[in-house]
Formats: C-alpha cells, sequence, structure tokens
C-alpha cells in the first residue's frame, strides 16, 4: 500500500496520506462516518471559491451560478449513476427527508413504514410530519442477523395497501453498519404501489454507483461522508412521477423554474460546497475509487476483530454488514454498557477524552455497540491501540 498517488497535482504515497487531511494527529480519527474529513486539497479548492465570492459577491451570485450548479450536479450524479436531471443538490440528507415528507401530501390515516434500523433524526422528521398532518408512523422491527430475503419478507409483510404512503428505508444503516437489500425492497414496495424514500446518507463513495439499478422514487446520499465533499453536500433524486410535485423547503427566486433548480437556489447561501464537491471526487479518482473502497472495508474489518477480541466477543458474534465495501464496523460493547442514547454519548466522550480515539457509540435496541469506520488515513495499529485500552476504560464504569 505505498504505492505513490497524485492529489490535485501533488504527489503523495499512502504512508503520508494522512498529511492531506488537516486531522489532529494526536487523535485516532476512527468515526469518519458522522461528519467525513476533507481533504486539504478539497478545503483549497472551496477556499479559491469563496475568494472568488468575496472578491465580488454580486457577480458570483448573479453571473453564472445556476449554471456552476447544474453543471456541479451533472459531475456528482454521474458518479452515482444518478439521472443528473432527476437529481437535485441539498444540504444535507436531512433536508433531502424533510422536502420528501413534506411533498408526499400525507394525509389523516395514512402511514409512514420505517424500520427500527431508521435514524434517529430521520424518525424525529416523519414524525412531526405525522403530527402535522395526522397520518401515522409505524416502526418495523428488523433483527439485526436477518437476511436479505428476511429482510424483504419483512417488509412485504408490513406494508398495508391503500395505508402506507410512504416506506422510508435505509441503503446503510447508520447504528447497525447494514446493508439493506434496497433494489429488492423497492421491487416488493412498487408491487404494492407504495413510494419509496431510501435514505443513502453513507452511500456514496462507499457503494459503487449506489442509485442505479436501485428505482425507487426518491434516494437521498451525502457527497460529504464518504466522498471527500465538503460539508452540506447531498444529492437528491426524485423518479419522474414526483418531479411536479416536489417543493422545496423555502420558495425563491427560481421557484417557477421548476425541478430541480427550485430546490436547489435556496436565496442567499454559501453554495461553494457543492462547487467544491467535485475536486472530492477528484481526490478519489486520484487515489483509485474502487481501490479507496477496498482499503477503508479492510480496515474496519480488521478493526472490528482486534477490538472486537480485546472484548472477548467470539468473531461469529461481530455483526457482519451483510456485504462487500462497508467501512463502518460494529462490535457489541460489554451487556449493560451504552444502552441508553445519553450512556452511548457519554461513553464516546470519555473514549476521546482518555483514550484519544473519535468513535461512535451507538445504543440500538437497548444494546450499546462501538461503530467503527476505516479510510484512507487510518492505520491497523490505531486499532490495536484501542483495543489494548478499552477494556480497562470500560472495567472503570
Ligand atoms: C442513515 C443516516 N441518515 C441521515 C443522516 C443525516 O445526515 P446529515 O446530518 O448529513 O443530514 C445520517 C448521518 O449520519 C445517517 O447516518
Amino acid at each position: 500500500m505505498s504505492e505513490g498517488r497524485i492529489i490535485e497535482g501533488v504527489y503523495v504515497g499512502w504512508d503520508n496520506i494522512r498529511e492531506c487531511f488537516s486531522l489532529d494527529p494526536a487523535v485516532s480519527h476512527l468515526n469518519h462516518g458522522s461528519f467525513g474529513a476533507v481533504p486539504i486539497g478539497v478545503q483549497r479548492a472551496q477556499q479559491r471559491l469563496r475568494d472568488e465570492m468575496e472578491a465580488n459577491p454580486l457577480r458570483f451570485f448573479t453571473q453564472g451560478l445556476v449554471d456552476r450548479i447544474a453543471h456541479t450536479r451533472r459531475h456528482l450524479a454521474g458518479f452515482l449513476g444518478a439521472d443528473p436531471d432527476g437529481s437535485a443538490l441539498v444540504g444535507n440528507t436531512t433536508t433531502g427527508v424533510a422536502v420528501v415528507l413534506q411533498s408526499v401530501d400525507l394525509k389523516a390515516g395514512d402511514e409512514v413504514l420505517s424500520t427500527d434500523h431508521g435514524y434517529g433524526a430521520v424518525s424525529l422528521a416523519i414524525q412531526r410530519e405525522c403530527r402535522r398532518t395526522g397520518a401515522v408512523s409505524r416502526v418495523l422491527p428488523i433483527p439485526l442477523a436477518a437476511t436479505d430475503e428476511q429482510i424483504v419478507q419483512s417488509i412485504r409483510a408490513g406494508l398495508r395497501p391503500g395505508r402506507t404512503r410512504l416506506l422510508v428505508v435505509d441503503q446503510l444503516t447508520s447504528a447497525t453498519a447494514k446493508l439493506f437489500p434496497t433494489a429488492a425492497i423497492v421491487g416488493v414496495a412498487r408491487e404494492h404501489g407504495v413510494p419509496v424514500l431510501v435514505d443513502a446518507a453513507h452511500a456514496p463513495g462507499m457503494l459503487s454507483t449506489p442509485v442505479a439499478g436501485i428505482g425507487a422514487d426518491f434516494w437521498v446520499g451525502n457527497l460529504h461522508k464518504w466522498a471527500y465533499a465538503p460539508r452540506g453536500t447531498a444529492l437528491l433524486t426524485v423518479a419522474p412521477q414526483w418531479r411536479d410535485r416536489i417543493e422545496p423547503l423555502v420558495v425563491s427566486w427560481e421557484q417557477e423554474s421548476g425541478f430541480p433548480a427550485r430546490l436547489e437556489w435556496q436565496a442567499t447561501l454559501d453554495y461553494t460546497p457543492w462547487l467544491a464537491a467535485p475536486a472530492g471526487l477528484f481526490t478519489m479518482r486520484s487515489l483509485g475509487v474502487d481501490r479507496v473502497r477496498a482499503h477503508n472495508a479492510a480496515l474496519a474489518a480488521y478493526g472490528q476483530r482486534v477490538v472486537g477480541d480485546a472484548l472477548g466477543v467470539a468473531p461469529a458474534d461481530l455483526p457482519d454488514p451483510g456485504g462487500p465495501g462497508v467501512a463502518l464496523r460494529l462490535i457489541p460493547l460489554p451487556a449493560g454498557t451504552g444502552t441508553t442514547i445519553d450512556a452511548a454519548r457519554a461513553l464516546q466522550a470519555r473514549i476521546g477524552e482518555r483514550l484519544a480515539a473519535e468513535v461512535a457509540v451507538m445504543s440500538w435496541n437497548g444494546r450499546g455497540w462501538l461503530r467503527l469506520t476505516g479510510q484512507v488515513y487510518n492505520a491497523a495499529d490505531e486499532y490495536e491501540r484501542l483495543g489494548a485500552r478499552l477494556p480497562a476504560l470500560l472495567a472503570q464504569r
């Protein structure tokens, strides 16, 4: 893994790739999944755009910005296997979810179906939209070890045609690091006439062309997690039959232009994250997209094994993401540890402070889990150090 690569014209080898990020070298950054990390070359690309904006704000906003945004969207959509004319840039997955929820015209008695693997803030958004409209939120339990077939069966059995107005599923779950058989789920929902929103927050940069072949009514994913884009960059794709009905959260000057410009132009905002996002893809391509993905997934799996072993977890009890390429891995914590959101957050902070390791601690279905990630800037010894020190910290309580 020491072969050199070019990033924004600078030759680097994998061995010093960490220097291409601003990350604090005193800390092991083992939670890329929550907020990503922006390579310095991408930060610089964004800064150049900010310099241009500040040199002449009026010109920046009024001459060609809508077209530059459209150009960026085409670039990002191509990378994801999405239809560029059927996609819109949005600030983040949470925003994309909110846009969809308010556009599907929920009514009293309708139901929004989701699973117990869904992201917490997305569940809150569903609950609020249901309160506002009189619809009902129903959450389907899916066992962590469920096979693809079992997941599809559960969802098929859970749909209530005529009542279920929207199904919300994750492509790759956050709390449980599990790949869902999204295309098959969408197929089943379509048979029953139920529209599907795919929360693909982690998919861009982690899964190969994650939109292609899914066929969802709505799909939204973050470029700012695994595709090295500046924060505030996500893509929402919308099936043709919905494009005239989808409404932005904020009405602004492009409202009459229809989809996607009406979603993308959100008044005076900093649009430089979007315009710099192709530099993130360039970084990934320079390193080798498949090579980055394979490296990240292999490192996360190694970390799971090492830390799992340190905590006395048998390999068979380490959850498998259910497919290749996933750079998020779970390790069960000892019984009674991190079982509530508050306890999980407190433990995560304690690991950060005492062990100089940033990790995700998740509580899911009454059990605490450690979630580790792998990235190009990580090395095997970071997981080994965590494994060596974590048992003593957990024993302190
Ligand atoms: C599955 C899932 N959905 C939604 C989100 C929210 O993403 P954002 O904060 O960028 O809106 C996340 C963030 O981690 C996530 O993991």
